[in-house]
């Protein structure tokens, strides 16, 4: 089996700063950063500090930036890069460092609690209702998130941007708000709560959150873009702004 000898620069530190520190690891064929960050773990830095859990893309564990770009580190093979090439692991931008390549990933949390469950009607027994498969295939896509947050971290509403925090849910869970808005059984208006509440209108359908899904989710074209439509037609639908005109004083 060929192995060779990698040039890894992996920031160390906490909440107080730190710095990007200089190692040489043993590469084997076949092997994952993850599996070289836990080499590296095993034989020179025992205290280095990472989190993950299945190292199966499942989890969501170990989300970091590798050379600049947010990835799961169990699935970015060493051979993505050449082996002269240094390859550089940086914890997640967008949330404050707790320690080495684990951040507080809290702020997804807080978010997550924000939106409401799903809201089916109160006298609905189990059983009065079946969905349409096209229902069911459209949310199946959104369901396959794994929460890596690697969205979270790459839009650029809030990396690098603190102050918009309070105002944005983010690409997940605007995801989330779109998933229930198209459940044919959800009976919440989620559209001025998405437009108002979770800062649907400071995404600007970049697509950089879609670009990083592992789980090649369509978060803009599919879940985003369809709830700025939906917002849109509650808005200048004429027969919405006429009763609004009316009826609400
Ligand atoms: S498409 Fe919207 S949510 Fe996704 S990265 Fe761009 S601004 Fe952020
Ligand atoms: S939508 Fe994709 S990138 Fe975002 S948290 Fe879920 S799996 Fe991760
Ligand atoms: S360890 Fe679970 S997704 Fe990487």
């Amino acid at each position: 089996m060929a192995s060779y000898d990698a040039s890894l620069r992996v920031w160390r530190g906490d909440e107080d700063g730190g710095e990007l520190k200089d190692y040489t690891v043993e590469v084997n064929d076949g092997e994952v950063v993850l599996d070289i960050i836990h080499r590296l773990q095993a034989t020179q830095a025992g205290d280095l500090a990472v989190r993950w859990n299945c190292k199966a893309g499942k989890c969501g564990s170990c989300s970091a930036e590798i050379n600049g770009r947010p990835r799961l580190m169990c699935m970015t093979r060493m051979s993505t890069f050449g082996e002269d090439e240094t390859v550089t692991v940086t914890p997640l931008r967008t949330f404050p460092v707790m320690r080495d390549l684990v951040t507080d990933v809290s702020f997804n949390y807080t978010k997550a609690r924000e939106i409401p469950s799903f809201t089916p009607p109160k006298d609905l027994q189990p059983g009065d209702y079946r969905m349409q498969q096209e229902d069911v295939n459209r949310s199946q896509e959104f369901r396959k998130c794994i929460e890596c947050f690697l969205c979270q971290n790459t839009c650029h509403v809030v990396r690098d941007h603190e102050e918009n925090k309070e105002a944005f849910a983010g690409p997940r869970y605007l995801m989330r708000q779109a998933e229930l808005s198209m459940h044919p059984l959800d009976t919440l208006d989620r559209r001025d709560m998405a437009q108002d509440e979770n800062g649907l209108g400071l995404c600007n359908i970049t697509k950089c959150c879609t670009e990083v899904c592992p789980e090649h989710i369509k978060i803009t074209d599919n879940a985003l873009i369809p709830m700025k439509e939906r917002v849109a037609d509650r808005k200048y639908d004429p027969i919405v702004w006429l009763g609004n005109k009316l009826f609400r004083r």
